[in-house]
């Protein structure tokens, strides 16, 4: 039997009110990538209380099974981890953990899978494919999805479904569109080594500021004179630091940044120009640059075409609205390492409140219209209709 909208839509009203309060209780309790014991507590308690048995992942995050023992299996994922931002948002339920926020909605994608968990436990019977919950831990340093694929967590997985909450899209606009949607992300740290002295002589010392300056304006040029113009890229330096005060030329200094792309040829490209330059502006000066560049992050995250156009149709039926286009962004997303195993979707959801200020994602201010959160839970029980559909043309298909 396959699920139906009615049935659905039904389940779904039930547990508006319950994803609220789920979101509000973690947003209390944000924690670091790879620290979020508590919220990883919490879910399995959640998902006790479903009737659903967890299974922790190492060292957090977890996941569990609903529907039929085996046969084609969607995971539906949700990032769990916080960031270390001071919250601003003076909201009666704000971050109980001093320094530490869920500023980018990751409280929300929790909600909306246990919501989404919560249906779909109720309709066990009725499913035709196994759904796999999977609560990810630190997505925002870039580790979770890569370090939870070692322990195996897609090995029983057919396709996978997730999303984010932006607040810079109103609520309701919801994208699921294939093809590239984020960027691969690389990151780099150089060290400029030169030698320090004093400031009235220049003359004795190799000053790495200048060196780090002088690469800083370089790095400006990659884009527009080495990039065809066609595609898209970013390099951005997020951190320059140098000396310790006015009357002293500083021996070294320390630049880090990323760079952004969505084809291999031009994140090569990117990498290869920044440690040309590096190395160049460090020798003409007359020092040395420590090159550390992680290529490929995380590697771009790519839609499937043929789920896409399943979940995307899925998804307007259940909705009863017409789905937005969004342009791809050039932020990272760690939920591409899955899509390097098999089939998946990764939809854009607005939480704007369109009569509130925009704070954006990761602002102390940030914060989400909660009528996005039944959004996200229809849009996964969406997905799992699509995988019944995508699931019945397979066994099609192969007879
Ligand atoms: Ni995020």
């Amino acid at each position: 039997m396959m699920l139906t909208r009615e049935i659905l839509l039904k389940k779904a009203e039930t547990v508006r009110e319950k994803a609220v309060l789920l979101r509000r209780e973690f947003h209390r309790i944000p924690e670091l990538g790879f620290a979020e014991t508590e919220t990883t507590e919490r879910i399995c308690r959640h998902l006790r209380e479903l009737g659903i048995t967890p299974h922790p992942l190492e060292p957090t995050g977890v996941c569990a099974f609903i529907g039929p023992e085996e046969g084609y299996t969607i995971a539906l994922r949700a990032d769990i981890d916080g960031l270390p931002v001071t919250e601003k948002t003076g909201l009666s339920f704000a971050s109980e953990h001093a320094g530490r926020m869920h500023a980018c909605g990751h409280d929300g994608h929790i909600a909306g899978l246990l919501g989404a968990a919560a249906v779909l436990k109720e309709l066990e019977d009725a499913l035709s494919v196994r759904v796999k919950l999977i609560f990810q831990p630190s997505e925002e340093n870039t580790k979770g999805a890569a370090h939870i694929l070692k322990q195996g967590v897609l090995d029983d997985v057919n396709c996978i479904f997730g999303l984010h909450l932006f607040s810079d899209k109103k609520v309701g606009e919801i994208s699921v569109e294939e093809g590239p949607r984020m960027a691969q992300t690389d990151r780099f740290s150089i060290k400029f080594q030169g030698r320090g002295g004093h400031a009235g002589k220049p003359h004795q010392c190799v000053d790495a500021t200048v060196m780090a300056a002088d690469f800083v304006m370089s790095v400006q040029s990659i884009v527009s004179r080495e990039v065809n113009p066609l595609e898209s890229a970013v390099v951005t330096i997020g951190s320059l630091h140098a000396g310790t005060q006015y009357n002293v030329i500083a021996g070294e200094a320390q630049v880090e940044g990323t760079c952004r792309s969505f084809r291999e040829e031009t994140a090569r490209h990117l990498k290869e120009a920044v440690e040309k330059r590096a190395a160049h502006i460090a020798d003409y000066y007359g020092g040395k640059a420590e090159i550390a560049y992680t290529y490929g992050a995380h590697p771009p995250l790519i839609n499937d075409a043929r789920m896409t156009a399943q979940v995307a149709a899925c998804v307007e039926s259940l909705l009863g609205r017409r789905l937005t286009h969004e342009e791809p962004l050039m932020l990272g997303e760690d939920f591409s390492w899955y899509q390097t195993k098999v089939p998946g979707v990764f939809a854009f959801v607005g939480c704007g409140n369109p009569e509130k200020p925009c704070f954006p994602n990761h602002h102390p201010c940030f914060d989400i219209d909660e009528r996005a959160l039944t959004d996200a839970v229809l849009l996964h029980l969406a997905a799992v209709c699509a995988a019944e559909k995508f699931c019945v043309c397979r066994e099609k298909v192969s007879v």
